[in-house]
């Protein structure tokens, strides 16, 4: 389970989470969408601890993460650095190192897994995203949607409990979003959770358990993306879809 608890966080003047409180299930995926600027970036960057907060507290993967950063959290982002996975929306790929290069990374550098046995995890990583030919390529040399695949096997390699995920289909053709939906699919019926966040309402409804609408740093509207996507109370959320 994912707990949010009046989570709060500003910079400099501007407050940007103000004070959000939410419980995600395990194995769920959850969406957040909403205008430009809402936070929804900086939520998922406090998820994993890639960015502190002021006020609340975060509990994931079984720990609690408390305002103040890496100082605060030292324990508990060690033990978060292997449970929480995180897909940056440009992927992030090290560009000096091939897609076999690229998963077993963080299994070696970081877990002291041999390179041998890594390399064979990675292999059977690529192959269920679906890149299994594509192991001795560098970055440059794959496509948006191909480097998004080994983002996500390099984040799975960890063995997360939880993936997050910033806008998973930017970088990607219309024709190709339907992939990425199956892909995650799949991750989520092996006990996943997913946190994504999206602008693409069809992507939202088609992956996600549960919908959260972001505005100006505060939850408007969260449940079903049928009733969330489909019939919105909010007018924030009724003007952020176009319904009014
Ligand atoms: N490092 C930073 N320093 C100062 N302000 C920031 C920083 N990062 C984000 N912000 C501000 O925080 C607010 C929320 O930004 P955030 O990136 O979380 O929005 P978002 O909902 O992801 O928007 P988008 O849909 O455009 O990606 C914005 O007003 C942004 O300008
Ligand atoms: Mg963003």
């Amino acid at each position: 389970m994912i707990e949010l608890v009046s989570v709060t966080k500003t910079f400099g003047e501007k407050t940007v989470l103000a004070g959000i409180s939410a419980t995600f299930d395990d194995g769920a995926a959850v969406s957040l969408v909403g205008p430009s600027g809402g936070g929804k970036t900086t939520l998922l960057r406090c998820l994993n601890g890639l960015e502190s907060f002021d006020g609340g507290a975060i509990k994931i993967a079984g720990e609690t993460v408390q305002p103040g950063g890496e100082r605060a959290n030292r324990a508990a982002f060690a033990k978060l650095r292997g449970r929480v996975g995180f897909v940056f929306q440009q992927f992030n790929l090290f560009s000096h190192r091939t897609a076999i290069g690229n998963v077993i990374e963080a299994p070696v550098h970081v877990r002291g897994e041999s390179v041998s046995s890594a390399t064979e995890r990675a292999r059977q990583l690529l192959a269920k995203v679906g890149m299994e030919e594509h192991g001795h390529k560098y970055p440059h040399e794959l496509s948006g949607g191909q480097q998004q695949r080994v983002a996500i096997a390099r984040a799975l390699a960890m063995k997360p409990e939880v993936l997050l995920m910033d806008e998973p289909t930017s970088a990607l053709d219309p024709e190709r979003v339907q992939d990425v939906v199956e892909l995650l699919s799949g991750l989520k019926g092996e006990g996943l959770s997913l946190v994504i966040v999206t602008h693409e309402m069809h992507f939202a409804r088609a992956i996600s358990d549960h919908v959260c609408v972001l505005h100006s740093g505060s939850i408007v509207e969260q449940g079903a993306p049928r009733e969330v996507l489909s019939a919105p109370k909010d007018p924030r959320t009724r003007a952020f879809l176009g319904l009014e």
